[in-house]
């Protein structure tokens, strides 16, 4: 989870460097773009591995899920995730409302994440004695 909120952390500062670069007609550094890109699939990856284990492991342990919010909180982070990474790919110049669509999903799954380590977290505690 960690390494997640790392990866959202570049893509939020080499984003905001894409927007600064565009709005200020200055050109940007040629790894500016791939290194979003590929950041922006590791955090695809990441989160997909934090589903699979959250499933496993809970399904190991109960042998059923939805448990608690974490489960739905969850699945939407997920979603939320390749929602953002498809609303990335469709922009460009003749489609122009795709760049508004991919910020707008990123500040929302900034509040995803917050509600899954929230209650990600209330999940842990159930564990410790
Ligand atoms: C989920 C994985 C992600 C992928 C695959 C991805 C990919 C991309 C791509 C291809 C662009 C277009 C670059 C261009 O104009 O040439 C872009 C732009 C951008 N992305 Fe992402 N991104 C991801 C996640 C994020 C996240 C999490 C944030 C913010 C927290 C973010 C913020 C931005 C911003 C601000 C832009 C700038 C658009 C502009 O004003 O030019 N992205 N992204
Ligand atoms: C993007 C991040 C995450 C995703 C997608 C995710 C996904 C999931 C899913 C789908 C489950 C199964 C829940 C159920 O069926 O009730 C689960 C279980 C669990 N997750 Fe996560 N999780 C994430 C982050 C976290 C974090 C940050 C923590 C701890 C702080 C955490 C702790 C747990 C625990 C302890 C369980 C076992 C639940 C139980 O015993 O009821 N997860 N996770």
């Amino acid at each position: 989870m960690g390494f997640a909120l790392f990866a959202y952390l570049l893509l939020a500062v080499s984003g905001g460097l894409l927007t600064y670069a565009r709005l200020s007609k200055k050109p940007r550094p040629q790894w500016l773009r791939p290194f979003h890109y590929w950041v922006g699939g590791g955090l695809v990856a990441l989160v997909l591995l934090l589903l699979a284990i959250g499933i496993v492991g809970t399904l190991g342990h109960y042998g059923t899920l939805g448990h608690s919010a974490h489960f739905a909180a969850g699945l939407t982070v997920v979603g939320l995730v390749l929602f953002s990474a498809w609303s990335a790919t469709q922009i460009s110049p003749k489609r122009l409302w795709a760049r508004p669509l991919h910020v707008g999903v990123n500040i929302t799954l900034f509040l995803g994440f917050m509600v899954v380590s929230f209650t990600g977290w209330s999940v842990v505690q159930k564990y410790l004695p």
